[in-house]
């Protein structure tokens, strides 16, 4: 049987994928505080968890900031569920998918979506003609994460004046956003200084659409490690952190000033399955339990005197040679995920912990919906 509420965490089965409430509740105030004192409103990514009950959870607790979602089935998914104000921070590509957008936005009282060229502008323009419906519309701008994106200058403002024009669709904004730090600041400083060097360009760009004539209503960026620095910038109305109430190791090292342990959230916890050498032993959650598609490994929550230090499918390799603990099969070992969104991502189900019981189950609905 799988888990149960209010079963002791001792109890469940392994791997198990946990969120600590206490701490993720900590975490969602904590940002929606900044915003607040920023004068910008939060509206949750949640790719990161694809859950609707969280989603309503973070709405609520982020004064009705909307969420964003990063696929059309994540959007019908928090849809069904009774969420009301959506933004599709991804191009809508392909008949169905323009039928489907079209159709949703008709149901849900706020749902726009995002554009960057000539091509997507109007291939909207024409389905919502269709659909005898207006699709609310938001620019993207590359600030420089080089992902998708048009880059400021009469290009972007070029692509403003086509929405503008066109009769089904409403202009209401940019998407700036500028990932491209977590890349490259290594030191708090560091990443005030390029998140506002990039608020900077996204500033331009909106003199320049304004200019043109078109009111630039919404100013959207940020993710968990940016949000706080770009946030503060007087151009920002809107920041869309995903992972922020749960943190992993990626957000841990990348921000050791801000982010400690007990900020991380989301763990898996795991058996010893064997205990080949005093030097080594093994669990049972490998890669297909803890996503590694970045460098990270998962870590040790509750000490720092073993290592995990590889993954095969359902084994993960663990070095205990600098503890002084014996270890035996049976024991229970808690690891922080390594990234958070694509971890949930191999799970069907997040258990919330409060008290080492559990207090709430959430099913990752949207697992699998990528299109
Ligand atoms: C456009 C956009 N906004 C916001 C986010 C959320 O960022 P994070 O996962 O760092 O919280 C993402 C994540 O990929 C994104 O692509």
């Amino acid at each position: 049987m799988g888990p149960t509420l209010y079963q002791p965490v001792e109890d469940l089965e392994t791997p198990a994928l946990l969120v600590d409430i206490d701490a993720m509740e900590r975490n969602i105030d904590e940002y929606a505080t900044f915003a607040d004192e920023s004068d910008v409103s939060l509206r949750s990514h949640v790719k990161t968890h694809k859950n609707a009950e969280l989603a309503a959870l973070e709405d609520e607790m982020t004064d009705g900031g909307g969420i964003c979602c990063q696929t059309l089935g994540e959007v019908e998914t928090m849809a069904r569920n009774g969420i009301d104000d959506i933004y599709l921070s991804y191009q809508v590509i392909g008949d169905r998918k323009l039928d489907r957008f079209c159709w949703l936005s008709q149901k849900v009282e706020k749902l726009a979506t995002t554009v960057d060229s000539d091509a997507t502008i109007d291939l909207l323009q024409d389905a919502a003609h269709d659909h005898e419906t207006t699709a609310d519309v938001i620019l993207e701008i590359d600030v420089g994460l080089h992902r998708t994106g048009v880059g400021p200058g009469p290009a972007a403002v070029a692509l403003a004046e086509r929405v503008d024009e066109a009769a089904n669709l409403e202009f209401d904004g940019i998407l700036a956003y500028e990932s491209h730090v977590k890349a490259e600041a290594e030191t708090e400083s560091e990443f005030d200084k390029l998140c506002w060097e990039a608020m900077e360009l996204a500033q331009d760009v909106v003199e320049d659409i304004e200019a043109a004539g078109i009111s630039v209503d919404e100013v959207k960026v940020g993710g968990t490690a940016t949000s706080g620095y770009s946030g503060k910038h007087p151009v920002v109305t809107e920041i869309n952190p995903g992972m922020y109430p749960f943190n992993d190791v990626g957000e841990l090292e990348l921000r050791p000033w801000e982010v400690s342990k007990d900020d991380c959230a989301a763990t898996v916890v795991t058996t010893v399955i064997s205990v080949p050498d005093d030097d080594r032993l093994v669990v049972d959650g490998g890669s297909k339990t803890f996503s590694l598609d970045k460098p990270q490994m998962p870590v040790p929550k509750n000490r720092d005197d073993i290592e995990y230090v590889n993954a095969s499918e359902e084994h993960g390799w663990i070095d205990t040679s600098d503890s002084d603990e014996s270890f035996a099969v049976g024991d229970r070992l808690e690891f922080i995920v390594p990234h958070v969104c694509t971890t949930i991502n191999l799970h069907d189900l997040i258990i919330g912990i409060r008290n080492d019981r559990v207090e709430e189950l959430w099913e990752v609905q949207a697992r699998g919906k990528v299109r």
